[in-house]
């Protein structure tokens, strides 16, 4: 399968969710190729830190990075050999974005509740409706990221993001935690950090069997 994390706003959880995605998959015995295609290198950056802490392990999959049209060109030569591709994608309206959602299954754009990011999630619908037109199979939900624990943004931003033609809001969100930065910065899922969240574990794995068992 191949899984596309994305949208058009940074700093919403893109690159959390493809390396936690990646290294669960792994876990599973699954070949996984992670392609980092955001220039800011934040996939990249995570795999480095992770061969340095499992040293004898290593990481447990593969990493490359890729833009613009290599993106479409590169994976679908390289889809055959790997069980799944999960690819990164930077916060912006890019080439290397586009050519992911062109052969992606599934798309996965977070958003955070209480500010302006549910208004992008139009502008990121329109750009699955686009490629839909040759990816008519094309899988597309968006999810709350860092939800708060208390008060209504969660279920204003729910509702607005329900309304948005070309996603599907599911309801799977992840909580502000700090496990979820701490794992990234060891390098590791948030299922494999200790001491473990159980919440945060909880959340993630309940994202994960809706983007891979669905
Ligand atoms: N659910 C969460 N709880 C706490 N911190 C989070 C959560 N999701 C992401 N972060 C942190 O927010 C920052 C931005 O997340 P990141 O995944 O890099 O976003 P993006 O790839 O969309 O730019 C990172 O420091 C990350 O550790
Ligand atoms: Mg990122």
């Amino acid at each position: 399968m191949i899984l596309v994390c994305g949208g058009i706003k940074g700093g919403v959880g893109k690159s959390t969710i493809a390396t936690n995605m990646t290294v669960m998959r792994a876990n599973q015995g699954m070949d996984v190729l992670l392609v980092d295609a955001d220039d800011q290198g934040t996939a990249s950056d995570f795999t480095a830190v992770r061969n340095e802490t499992l040293v004898e392990q290593g990481a447990g999959y593969t990493s490359i990075k890729l833009y613009g049209a290599a993106v479409r060109s590169e994976v679908l030569r390289m889809a055959k050999k790997y069980d799944d591709v999960v690819i990164d994608v930077g916060g912006r309206d890019t080439a290397g974005q586009r050519a992911a959602l062109s052969m992606a299954n599934v798309y996965v754009v977070p958003f955070l509740p209480g500010s302006f990011d549910v208004w992008t999630l139009e502008s990121v619908g329109k750009l699955v409706e686009e490629a839909r037109a040759f990816n008519e199979n094309l899988q597309a939900v968006c999810i709350i990221n860092r939800a708060d624990a208390k008060g209504s943004d969660n279920s204003d931003a729910a509702a607005i993001a329900k309304d948005t033609p070309g996603l599907e809001f599911v309801d799977a969100p992840l909580g502000n935690r700090k496990a979820f930065r701490s794992a990234a910065s060891n390098g590791l899922a948030v299922t494999e950090f200790k001491p473990s969240d159980s919440k945060a574990i909880a959340e993630i794995k309940k994202l994960y069997k809706l983007l891979f068992d669905a």
